[in-house]
């Protein structure tokens, strides 16, 4: 047998010096994120199927790909530097290839998309997370879609920041006369004096599945422009590669006029479309002093995102490669929703007076329970799911305010074709038998 040249660390029997720190406040607000509990459960019951993971799938990693790259970056030792830390903001073939291919996109003006007010992150989270960071204070608001990014909503609850949900109508428009009269009604409470920023998806949003129409982000925009709120809009656009088909054709916020003297920042990421574990993502903003202050926090959290995967992904881009990957991953992901859709109804969800719409692009299915099925965590269709070992992300956790809480999502990254098919049909059988 082979000598360990390291002790064995893996007993979990040292004692604990746990508990009664004096934690900052910030410390003190964070709790067990939603995320953590959900994603512990296949870990711990591995016969457990989850439809909750919003991982990437396997199969269409780009493990070739990015090992020939890998061999060709250590093999030629070019660029010399991809194994030595980098800058704060990113490297810069990175940048301008990033902020050229989102240019690319149908109707996007790329004067307003420009390589030197685009940073590199580690993933879009982290630059989400240096926006809230440098923008809010605890007491603060922001606006979100509702429903909207569940991990989002966690992060403003550990910054002590509240989301309040911008209305919408029935078919998920934003709704501006109810937006209008909620600022109304904000400006007498204090707190729209109180709001520092916006976040939408522009793009198969999470948990929703749906892209934004131009006239939603004119009524945004116009909305808030006629209750003087030049604040900060976020458009986080993490699955906008993901399309199934043709990529949807509405600008992103930095190319649109109606936002105009609107501080931007636009979020994209190469995780979803790219190499998940990669974990490169990136912002684009139209405010440089924002962006100094998003940089500085950054220098003080890690100067800079490790430099090889960002090296990874600029060869790629440079190869011209990535445009016809994320294509064929939109084909991928297009089957496999077909897939589920086509299960959920040849199982008769639709007849159980389930409701949901087939996503056109990202990973996820936002469905409607008939009324009078609770599906939060704990609930009984929760407990039946568990039961018929399957797991979903119970929609109330995704609402500004926790409610309403007959909404599930269901996500078709992670699992493989047949496992996918088989956690619809468990999931299925529990309504059925619930
Ligand atoms: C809407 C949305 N934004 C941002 C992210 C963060 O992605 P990453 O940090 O991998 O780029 C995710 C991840 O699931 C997401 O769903």
């Amino acid at each position: 047998m082979q000598e360990q040249p390291f002790p064995d660390t893996s007993s979990r029997e040292s004692t604990d010096t746990g508990g009664g720190l004096d934690y900052s406040a910030f410390g003190a607000r964070l709790e067990v994120p939603a995320i953590n509990r959900l994603m512990s459960i296949p870990s711990e019951q591995p016969e457990v199927l989850s439809l909750a993971a919003g991982f990437t799938d396997n199969a269409v990693l780009p493990h070739e790909l990015v090992s020939d790259v890998v061999a060709r970056l250590c093999r030629e030792g070019s660029p010399k530097d991809a194994l030595q830390y980098g800058t704060t903001q990113g490297r810069k073939g990175l940048r301008d290839l990033t902020a050229r291919f989102v240019a690319s996109y149908e109707g996007e003006k790329p004067e307003a998309i420009l390589a030197d007010r685009t940073f590199i992150t580690n993933g879009s989270q982290q630059a989400l997370f240096l926006a809230m960071r440098v923008l809010c204070d605890p007491g603060d608001v922001v606006f979100v879609e509702n429903p909207t990014y569940f991990v989002f909503l966690s992060m403003l609850q550990g910054m002590g920041v509240e989301p309040v949900g911008i209305p919408v109508t029935e078919d998920g428009s934003i709704d501006g006369a109810a937006f209008d009269a909620l600022l109304r009604r904000m400006e007498v409470d204090g707190r729209k004096a109180r709001t520092k920023a916006v976040y939408v998806m522009g793009y198969y949003a999470n948990p929703s599945s749906r892209c934004m129409s131009l006239e939603d982000k004119i009524v945004l925009a116009r909305t808030l422009r006629t209750h003087r709120m030049r604040i900060p809009v976020i458009e986080d656009a993490a699955y906008r590669e993901l399309a199934f088909g043709r990529p949807w054709s509405v600008p992103g916020v930095l190319s649109l006029d109606a936002f105009e003297g609107f501080p931007l920042l636009y979020l994209g990421t190469y995780t979803k479309p790219f190499a998940t574990g990669l974990k490169v993502g990136y912002g684009i903003t139209n405010h440089t002093e924002w962006m100094q202050k998003m940089l500085f926090a950054k220098g003080n959290q890690d100067f800079g995102s490790a430099h090889f995967p960002q090296a990874i992904v600029a060869q790629v881009l440079r190869d011209g490669l990535y445009p016809g990957f994320v294509r064929d991953l939109g084909l991928h992901y297009g089957a496999k929703a077909g897939l589920l859709d086509s299960v959920l109804r040849a199982e008769g969800l639709d007849r159980m007076g389930w409701r949901w719409a087939r996503p056109e692009g990202g990973l996820l299915f936002w469905l409607k329970a008939p009324a009078g099925v609770d599906t939060r965590e704990g609930s009984g269709f929760y407990q039946a799911c568990l039961k018929h070992q399957v797991i979903y992300v119970p929609g109330n956790l995704c609402f500004a305010n926790g409610s309403p809480s007959e909404y599930i999502r269901l996500s078709i990254g992670a699992l493989p074709n047949e496992k996918l098919e088989e956690a619809a049909r468990r999931l299925c059988d529990a309504a059925r038998n619930l």
